[in-house]
């Protein structure tokens, strides 16, 4: 069986890279249709060798279509998911419109993908940090709960999508030149630079991007109870995310013994070389389907915690490759299946 798939946001950092990974893992497609906003109507995009036109996304842009992959922004996800649905299509959606929607299920196909078979029409891929964070910490969590995760993160340009990986390109230009960098798609000139993530703060001084990370993993993790605070900072770096992640459990935890589990756990590749001081870097990352980890040491300030440090491809694994993963998931158990409930907006 074939599918009819749409991506909503294809001329997207997210929506080129979901076109090739369809292509490239050999997605069960009978059609592939390209929607974005109409500024993008027209335009073409290549694949498997032809040049696919991009169309300005409408209701009728979904007849016929058994699986939408969105990722155009929150309100873009708001606006056009609930008539996806209605024609009869299910809606893996990127952004974080649904996300924390208790009917909506969270996927990480390495963590939960059981929750992937309850789904009424849509199903949230989570944040990419979270998604990043979660594929590291749940095998070892499998083993012996952790209780609490201090997490930093060291966030590039493609977390803001095509638009800012090349306004900081063209910062790192102007700085070279002896110009000043302007920024539009970021607050600050990030190139040569950092800053606390651009995310909307709350009352406690949290960003958005911080509660995902708290928020996301507590519910792709059924873990409700689980302590989780997150400092999150973008940095020059174009398209991988990294993070040092603290985890406590409730007994200690032998570094060799978690080296051994994440050695074979699905999704994550270990890389340590400690003679050469070698660990994950995001230039590495980038362009690779798993998340690097490594740096696996004792916490010296806590008999039960565990340092670790990670990258991973933001847009990979941290959005289009999960994104496809759960449509592979929902066609190998049989569950793209249009939602019989009505969906809540
Ligand atoms: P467009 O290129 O036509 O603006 P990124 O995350 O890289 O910024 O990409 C965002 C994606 O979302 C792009 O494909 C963009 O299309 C699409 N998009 C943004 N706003 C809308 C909208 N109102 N309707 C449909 N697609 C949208």
């Amino acid at each position: 069986k074939s599918y009819r798939v749409a991506i909503l946001g294809a001329t997207g950092a997210v929506g080129t890279e979901l076109i090739e990974l369809l292509d490239r893992r050999n997605f069960p497609l009978a059609e592939l249709k390209l929607l974005a906003s109409p500024r993008s109507a027209g335009k073409t995009l290549p694949f498997k060798g032809e040049q696919l036109e991009v169309e300005a996304v409408s209701e009728e842009a979904f007849k016929g279509i058994d699986l939408v992959l969105a990722s155009a922004g929150g309100s873009t996800s708001k606006a056009w998911a609930a008539k996806a649905v209605a024609a009869g299509a299910v809606v893996i959606d990127n952004s974080s419109a649904f996300r924390m929607d208790p009917t909506v299920p969270l996927v990480v196909p390495e963590v939960n993908p059981k929750a992937a078979a309850d789904h009424r029409g849509i199903i949230a891929n989570p944040n990419c940090t979270t998604i990043l964070m979660a594929v590291a910490v749940w095998p070892l969590h499998q083993v012996q709960p952790v209780r609490r995760i201090v997490a930093a993160t060291y966030q590039s340009a493609s977390g803001a999508g095509a638009r800012a990986m090349e306004e900081v390109k063209a910062q790192a230009r102007a700085i070279l030149a002896g110009e000043t960098p302007t920024a539009e798609a970021f607050p600050y000139p990030l190139a040569f630079n950092l800053f606390p993530h651009n995310s909307a703060l709350d009352e406690r001084g949290y960003c958005e991007e911080e509660m995902k990370m708290v928020n996301e993993t507590r519910k792709i993790f059924d873990a409700p109870e689980m302590q989780i605070s997150a400092t999150c900072v973008r940095v020059p770096v174009l398209r991988a995310h990294s993070e040092s992640l603290n985890l406590e459990f409730s007994e200690p935890f032998d570094p060799d013994r978690a080296r051994d589990i994440l050695a074979r756990s699905p999704g994550v590749r270990l890389v340590e070389d400690w003679q050469a001081n070698y660990f994950p870097m995001p230039m590495e990352a980038t362009g690779r389907d798993e998340v690097l980890v490594g740096r696996i040491r004792k916490d010296l300030s806590h008999p039960c915690g565990l340092e670790l440090w990670l990258s991973g491809d933001q847009i990979r694994k941290g959005a289009a490759l999960n994104a496809v993963q759960i449509a592979e998931l929902l066609v190998k158990e049989n569950w793209l299946q249009p939602a019989t409930a009505a969906v809540s907006s």
